[in-house]
């Protein structure tokens, strides 16, 4: 249902902190916003202007909790929040704003997702590498937040293809031999290892990794979980590799450019429709309180979520306006 009190598939054009006032408590499925960056561009009025980053982080974190309290329960919330340079430094307002955001009563951060623009703003600098990453921090409210992992990022999603090489997995065997378990240990590497190659020829799993003690490298921080035990009780661990890609915290894509725009700063639809079908399902609200020129709001309708923003320039409530009827 459309959150009561607003209509779903409309652009309201005023501030973002008054009109979220009559949107009711856990009523959205999604929030994914881009609010102007600290002292990066000037949009004529609203946040962004603040002398300080303090002030800045203060005034983001008083919409921040709007937006947890209209999120449902099971809903997630994913703010676009970019760096600035300040005196030759960066000044981390990303991290200020994600770190005092999670330290809300109840509030988790789930994932910092980076962007990673594949066409960078060309710079020269002589000192400084040039940036191309901005970060979506993905926050919930609960454990039970709508999670289709399926769907994201499942268009260049390749399968991993079956390993179907007789080598499979075999130079493992060298490496038993080199190792320092016990020759009980070996043993069971070796069965568990002869066993895990057949399931490779046999088609039920697509490829494996072996990790044995001495040999390989632990991860920093140590082995996840029952990996962790495994190591320890038998001197080896094998991870089974079944087919799906790894779904990691990256999306890459160009900046968007969208014809005769007068928007300084668009985010890409891509980069939307990713979290939108990773955290909603069809049909639900997603809001975005900084709608500027409607990416949010093109990627909802390309997915079949409906949509609610807020922007307080009339100029840009009229492009996204445009957009959405062209
Ligand atoms: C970074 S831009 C969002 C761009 C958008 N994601 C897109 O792809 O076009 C931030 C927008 O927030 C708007 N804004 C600033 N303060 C606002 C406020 N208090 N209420 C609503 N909109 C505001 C600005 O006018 C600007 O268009």
């Amino acid at each position: 249902m459309p959150p009561s009190g607003l209509a779903s598939d409309t652009i309201l054009c005023g501030d973002a902190y008054e009109l979220i006032r009559d949107i009711p408590d856990d009523s959205v499925h999604l929030v994914i916003t881009s609010p102007p960056y600290f002292r990066q561009r000037d949009y004529g009025a609203g946040i962004g202007g603040e002398e300080r980053v303090e002030e800045y982080v203060d005034a983001l974190l008083r919409l921040f909790r709007e937006c947890v309290r209209v999120a449902r329960p099971d809903g997630s919330i994913v703010f676009n929040v970019g760096d600035k340079y300040l005196r030759g430094s960066l000044s981390l307002t990303p991290y200020r704003f994600a770190i005092a955001a999670s330290e809300i009563d109840g509030v988790r951060l789930v994932n910092e997702v980076t962007w990673v623009k594949r066409n960078p703003t060309p710079r020269q600098f002589r000192r400084r590498l040039v940036s191309s990453t901005e970060p979506f921090f993905h926050f919930v409210t609960s454990d039970d937040y709508y999670y289709d992992i399926a769907a994201f990022l499942a268009d260049g999603a390749k399968r991993r293809s079956p390993k179907n090489g007789r080598n499979v997995g075999r130079s493992y065997f060298a490496k038993i031999d080199a190792s320092e378990l016990t020759d009980a240990q070996k043993a069971k590497a070796r069965a568990e290892l002869s066993a895990a190659i057949q399931e490779v020829h046999d088609g039920e799993i697509t490829d494996l990794r072996m990790k044995i003690r001495g040999i390989h490298a632990e991860a920093f921080g140590g082995q996840e979980g029952g990996r962790a035990s495994q190591l320890a009780r038998n001197g080896f661990t094998i991870i089974r590799l079944r087919g799906e890609k790894l779904k990691r915290d990256v999306i890459q894509t160009p900046v968007e450019t969208v014809r005769n725009s007068i928007h300084p700063a668009i985010y890409p639809v891509r980069v939307v429709r990713e979290f939108v079908r990773l955290l909603t399902p069809p049909g639900a609200v997603v809001l975005d309180p900084f709608m500027g020129s409607g990416s949010t709001a093109v990627a909802c309708v390309a997915e079949g979520r409906r949509y609610v923003g807020f922007e307080l320039n009339p100029d840009y409530c009229r492009e996204a306006e445009a957009r959405l009827s062209g």
